[in-house]
């Protein structure tokens, strides 16, 4: 039996990482895997209090250093209680963000150093990293006029046009870096076509798997 894969997806707001979850969800139980679905930041009790605290407004203020450990400590307390025990016993985690968006926000957005972001990544997942990283990317005018028709804007969404700039730029770049890992997706086009991409990409991943 191949080991178990994590699977990520990624992208800046209103890029379809909804769509794309649900039919990464159904191609990998399709092929009889067991799967957690779970998201970022969240996933556990104790997360989604941490996601309540991020993305309400209650705390607008907050000093970008708290932003980053919050979402460090989300992720430390999903990994322990969540994401481990599933990959260990043998189900697949399909995760809606995960640090590529911490490098990205928290990195490119708001201008914290990577390195530090490094240092937290080995002390918080050790070699935990996933194994495939879809990034749906889109000219960022695009995503915001699709989240923007969805509810009121949460504390990311508040954010500037330049922020979502330097945080698609960031995506991109860690797409870049890492080619073996990362499959780009133009989430630009029709539903339909970039759909058939997605479909295409989990495919070939799970047959690369023997899946
Ligand atoms: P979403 O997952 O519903 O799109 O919203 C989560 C928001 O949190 C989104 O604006 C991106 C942001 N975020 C970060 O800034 N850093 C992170 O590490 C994660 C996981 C999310």
């Amino acid at each position: 039996m191949s080991r178990p894969c994590f699977v990520t997806v990624e992208g800046i707001e209103g890029a379809g990482k909804t769509t794309c979850l649900e039919l990464l969800r159904v191609r990998i139980e399709a092929r009889g895997q067991r799967l957690l679905v779970t998201r970022e930041p969240g996933g556990t009790p104790l997360g989604e209090e941490l996601r309540n605290v991020l993305l309400g407004h209650r705390h607008d203020g907050m000093a970008d250093d708290t932003e980053l450990l919050l979402m460090f400590a989300a992720r430390a307390e999903h990994l322990h209680a969540r994401i481990e025990p599933a990959l260990a016993a043998g189900s697949w985690v399909l995760c809606d963000r995960f640090t590529d968006a911490t490098y990205a926000y928290q990195g490119f957005g708001r201008g914290i150093d990577l390195e530090r972001i490094r240092a937290l990544e080995d002390w918080v997942q050790g070699p935990r990293r996933p194994d495939l990283t879809l990034l749906l990317d889109l000219p960022v005018e695009l995503g915001l006029e699709r989240a923007g028709k969805r509810s009121a804007p949460d504390r990311f969404e508040s954010q500037a046009m330049a922020f979502f700039e330097r945080v698609r730029r960031g995506y991109r770049e860690l797409a870049r870096a890492a080619p073996q890992r990362f499959r780009v997706i133009d989430a630009a086009r029709s539903l339909d076509q970039v759909s058939r991409q997605v479909v295409d990409e989990i495919d070939r991943f799970l047959d690369e798997h023997g899946l």
